[in-house]
């Protein structure tokens, strides 16, 4: 071995001791919401006896979704940085470009790689049983994150932590409602919905609050739903095809994430329509999720009446969760992350959800400022 080279491997030979070191002594210090029972059958093999023998970086599969919005990039930023070789893993990332059949793809040469973890943010719910099958076969430990998995056997993931999307729904449905309470619009409401990937978590969270608001709501109206697989071309797309079914028949358009409502706001535009709050004279309402910075620089501008939060920043959730798996400790089968709510019209401070009082932040320059993605 060549002089430098024996160097260098002596200082990531010092940085995994350190990162071992950190892993057995720091505590989590995860901003989450925990709910569930906690898991007491975690798949991992023997944890305790992996801090004693892994003298090495801890190697991970992830398979990620895609790229194919803000929120998204900024969820693979969040995973990258902290599931560095400085902080003791090696990553192998897969970006599955939004199909499933890759993720399965990219999951089974995790299992042949014999990775010590794979993590998933799964693009569907359904269609993982035979692979997490495999994986625990294999005794690998699988921990999902963001949209959920729905198996029959829910001992075939260790934990899953992400977004309660439906209450993310309930809580922009629940800020249109206080809206046209606060305007006295008692009016019929026209609602189109423009839908995510279609059987994605985020999807069925957000449009079964729609749904459900809308039966609760006796003069609110869903004329139509469509996925726009949450891209700003095909929302874009969409919204042209609602415009041309629906015309100035539509007073709110419910969009399932800030990329689509790009699209959105680009289609009504060019049609000649103005986009804002005021329905009473004809202006068409875009409610969004995500609140990304771009989102956000939307709402301040008037042209998302009110953006409900999604966050994106898993990275060191994860981190902490592998730590806490290789030092032994029990996780969480499941973890809600906390979301806020924005928008740029001040005067609906709070909201009512499931018999608790959320609060509604009045976007300002200065909070925009500190968006960090
Ligand atoms: O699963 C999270 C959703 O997926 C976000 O709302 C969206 O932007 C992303 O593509």
């Amino acid at each position: 071995m060549k002089e430098t080279e024996c160097g260098s491997k002596l200082k990531i030979g010092a940085g995994i001791i350190v990162v071992m070191l950190t892993v057995l002594l720091s505590g989590c210090g995860m901003d989450m919401i925990s709910h569930g029972t906690v898991n007491d059958e975690t798949d991992v093999k023997d944890t305790s006896e992996n801090l004693q023998t892994r003298n090495r970086l801890i190697s991970i599969g992830l398979s990620q979704i895609g790229s194919e919005s803000d929120w998204r990039m900024a969820s693979t930023d969040s995973v990258q940085e902290a599931l560095s070789t400085a902080n003791g893993f090696d990553l192998v990332f897969d970006d599955a470009q939004q199909k499933q059949e890759n993720q399965l793809k990219a999951v089974r040469e995790f299992i042949d790689q014999g990775v010590d973890y794979i993590i998933i943010d799964p693009v569907v719910e359904t269609g993982w049983d035979s692979v997490l099958s495999e994986a625990r076969d294999a005794g690998i430990p699988v921990i999902v994150y963001d949209r959920r998995i729905n198996v029959e056997d829910d001992s075939l993931y260790t934990c899953w932590l992400g977004s309660d999307f439906e209450l993310e729904g309930e809580r922009a449905c629940a800020w249109l409602y206080e809206y046209l309470k606060s305007r006295g619009i008692d009016r019929n409401i026209n609602i189109v919905d423009i839908q995510g990937t279609l059987g994605a978590t985020a999807q069925i969270g957000r449009s079964t609050a729609l749904e459900k608001a809308v039966e609760a709501n006796k003069n609110w109206f869903l004329l139509g739903a469509e996925s726009g697989d949450f891209t700003t071309a095909k929302g874009k797309e969409v919204m042209k095809e609602m415009i041309e079914r629906f015309g100035t028949n539509i007073n709110v358009v419910y969009v399932e994430n800030d990329n689509m409502a790009y699209g959105v706001i680009d289609a009504l535009e060019s049609k000649g329509y103005t986009v804002g709050e005021d329905i009473r004279n004809n202006e068409i309402m875009v409610l969004s999720f995500d609140a990304t910075e771009n989102g956000l620089k939307l709402t301040m501008d008037g042209k998302i009446a009110a953006d409900t939060e999604c966050n994106p920043l898993y990275g060191p959730r994860l981190m902490e969760t592998i730590y806490a798996l290789e030092r032994g400790e029990k996780v969480e089968k499941e973890t809600f992350i906390d979301e806020e709510q924005f928008s740029g019209i001040g005067y609906i401070g709070t909201i009512q959800v499931r018999n608790r009082a959320y609060t509604v932040t009045h976007l300002t320059p200065e909070i925009l400022d500190k968006r960090s993605y």
